[in-house]
């Protein structure tokens, strides 16, 4: 099973990705939990870019943010292939979202991403662009409500979302996921 977390900068998704999968593994599950950008020397050029320590265009960002997913599909499908389960904080939905609010062709991102398998379950963390803003704070490029609100209204464009209203208190938001992810995993 392949569970992806999105949301829009401060909506709380790598808190609830990382409680989830304390969770599946006390319930004896094997998970590999997983954040994109990834750590690997892509993901590393990628934070300085959104550090603002250097610039890249939208449609080079868009690229890099790829690139690093093709590496980090071969590993998530490693342990796919082992029965484990993936909890990855972002994925494509991202690059689709993020850089189509920077201007570049949604459908150009979708296919440029086609390479990547969809998850089983896509979570959307839903908070407004002005709570977003308030709780985004480290200092990354993208963290401006009117940015976020383009950000939002491209994610609400997919269709298969599990959308879950992320202003509640933290327990119930997680409440939610787990509703969410065991009646997935009861289905199998
Ligand atoms: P984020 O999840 O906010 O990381 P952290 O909480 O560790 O700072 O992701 C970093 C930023 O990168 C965020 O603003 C979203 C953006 N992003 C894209 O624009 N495109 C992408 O494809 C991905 C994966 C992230």
């Amino acid at each position: 099973m392949f569970i992806v977390f999105e949301g829009v900068d401060g909506c709380g998704k790598s808190t609830h990705a990382k409680l989830l999968t304390q969770w599946l593994r006390k319930r004896g599950k094997n998970v590999f939990y997983t954040a994109e950008p990834t750590n690997g020397e892509v993901g590393v050029l990628i934070r300085k870019i959104l550090s603002g320590k250097i610039t890249a265009d939208p449609k080079t960002l868009a690229l890099l943010f790829t690139a690093d997913r093709a590496q980090h599909v071969l590993e998530i499908e490693k342990h796919l292939r082992k029965g484990h389960i993936v909890v990855s904080d972002r994925y494509y939905h991202s690059t689709v979202a993020y850089q189509a609010a920077q201007g570049i062709d949604r459908n150009w991102l979708l296919k440029l991403n086609n390479f990547a398998p969809n998850a089983d379950i896509v979570l959307y963390l839903d908070v407004s662009a002005k709570d977003a803003e308030m709780r985004a704070r480290s200092g990354e490029i993208f963290e401006k409500k009117e940015f976020l609100a383009k950000v939002r209204r491209e994610y609400m464009k997919f269709k298969r979302l599990d959308i879950v209203d992320a202003t509640e208190e933290k327990k119930t938001v997680q409440d939610k996921i787990r509703e969410i992810v065991s009646d997935a995993l009861d289905k199998r």
